[in-house]
């Protein structure tokens, strides 16, 4: 009986911690589906482009990393390479961390932290799954820190007024769309006309 009233009362403290977190953040820790997560893997090239040197790779960072599922997928793509996931809420970051420390994950790191506070002037790729809002906010950090041929990939939020480069949607039932950014000094974007999505495929090159 004891042992019931702690477990429902921790569960309800947490349950009212993410909540907190999610007014804080603006945005609440939904997972990346399992769909949309091949999707964005898939988009995604085999080899990240070597923003530095051919020996120094870009670093990974997934921005709000929530409980971990799609900074876990990364780092298994990428094993030779560093992730860090970074996560403001407690609960799903607690989750995060412990699931980081599974074996095979020994690239991954999960931060605790705002991202806004995070320097990702190293950065070869950006992931994030955020708001429309979060990710405007965002956007001036990414163009202040990030190196050219860097790569942004982003779950159902396009950044407002960059030119992707791909495009693809999910095999959900909301066809979920990703967009992929490559860094450059004109990413304004233009008239792109349709864009035809198949998920895991990109969609079309939008480079002139
Ligand atoms: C929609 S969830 C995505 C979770 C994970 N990226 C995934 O794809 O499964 C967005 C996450 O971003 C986190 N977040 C939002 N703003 C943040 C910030 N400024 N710093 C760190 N984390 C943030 C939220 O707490 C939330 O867990």
């Amino acid at each position: 009986m004891n042992f019931d009233i702690w477990a429902l009362g921790g569960a309800l403290l947490a349950i009212a911690v993410v909540f907190i977190w999610t007014i804080r953040t603006g945005s609440p820790p939904t997972p990346t589906s399992p769909a949309a997560r091949r999707a964005m893997l898939a988009i995604l090239p085999r080899h990240l482009p070597r923003v530095f040197t051919e020996d120094k790779p870009g670093a990974i960072y997934e921005l709000g990393a929530g409980w971990g599922g799609m900074a876990l997928a990364l780092a298994r793509q990428y094993p030779d390479d560093s992730v860090a996931g970074v996560e403001l809420a407690p609960v799903p970051w607690l989750v995060a961390k412990c699931r980081s420390m599974m074996p095979g994950h020994g690239n991954l790191e999960i931060r605790y932290g705002d991202f806004h506070a995070s320097d990702l002037s190293d950065a070869g790729l950006v992931v994030c799954y955020l708001s429309a809002d979060g990710l405007a906010r965002l956007k001036p950090k990414l163009e202040d820190e990030l190196p050219k041929g860097a790569l942004v990939l982003s779950n159902t939020f396009a950044m407002p007024g960059w030119r992707r480069t791909d495009e693809t949607a999910a095999g959900d039932i909301y066809h979920s769309p990703v967009y992929l950014y490559e860094m450059s000094d004109d990413m304004t974007e233009e008239d792109r006309g349709a864009v035809v999505a198949t998920e895991g495929k990109p969609a079309r090159r939008n480079r002139p």
